[in-house]
């Protein structure tokens, strides 16, 4: 299912990251803002449990979540995610893989993966600021599918119908989030209007 923010907070510092003569340094703190609004919005339904606890006045029923939550940025770029999720969610484990794309032929290439134990005990939450054709994101959710988990959601910031279709496709089972859903992408495979490479402009390699 896909569901796109609809959130005046996001629309504003999303604006902020897509304009071209946005710093580094601007560029991150901002995606920063955003990922912690995103991790809020994707964990509204993760299960909980409830709890006996005692308050100073009285014992009452209390919740915590019944899940364990693991992070897996997409490398590099989906890093620029993960410091926003983890000041929500403190104890979410973090997994890593890696993948490029091929200039050319927009494929991607696995070249690094490692996660915590207990995936399948988890939900897993793939972040990555582009969804541009989906092959990453396809991938890195087949790579984790083969390691199982409770559940898999993917969280990109800014994504086109192309990679939803491809996501859609490949992995009905997926949640996507989105901060924004964009035109399309051109003939370089770039998101229209996008934000340029967010991890040129996360790490100052333009
Ligand atoms: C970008 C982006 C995604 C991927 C999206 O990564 O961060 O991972 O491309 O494209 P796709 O949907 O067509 O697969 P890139 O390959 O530029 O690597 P980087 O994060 O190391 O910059």
């Amino acid at each position: 299912m896909l569901t796109v923010l609809d959130h005046s907070l996001i629309k504003h510092k999303l604006s902020i990251m897509r304009q071209e003569d946005t710093s580094t340094y601007i560029f991150k703190q901002n995606l920063d803002e955003i990922a912690k609004l995103m991790a809020y919005e994707v964990t509204r339904n993760v299960p909980i449990v409830e709890k006996q606890i005692k308050t100073p006045i009285c014992e009452t029923t209390g919740y915590e979540l019944a899940e364990k939550i693991v992070l897996v940025p997409i490398l590099r770029a989906g890093i620029g995610l993960v410091d926003g999720f983890r000041d929500i969610i403190p104890t979410a484990k973090i997994g890593h893989i890696g993948m490029y794309r091929d200039k050319n032929t927009l494929e991607p290439h696995e070249y690094y993966a490692k996660f915590p134990k207990d995936m399948d005990k988890s939900i897993v939450i793939i972040t990555d600021p582009m969804l541009a054709t989906g092959g990453s994101a396809s991938a890195a959710i087949t790579n984790i599918k083969k390691r199982g988990a409770k559940k898999i959601m993917l969280v990109c910031l800014v994504g086109v119908p192309e990679g939803v279709k491809r996501i859609e496709e490949d992995h009905p089972d997926v949640d996507i989030t989105l901060a924004a859903l964009d035109d399309h992408l051109n003939e370089n495979g770039f998101i229209v209007p996008g934000l340029g490479d967010a991890g040129d402009r996360l790490f100052g390699t333009a």
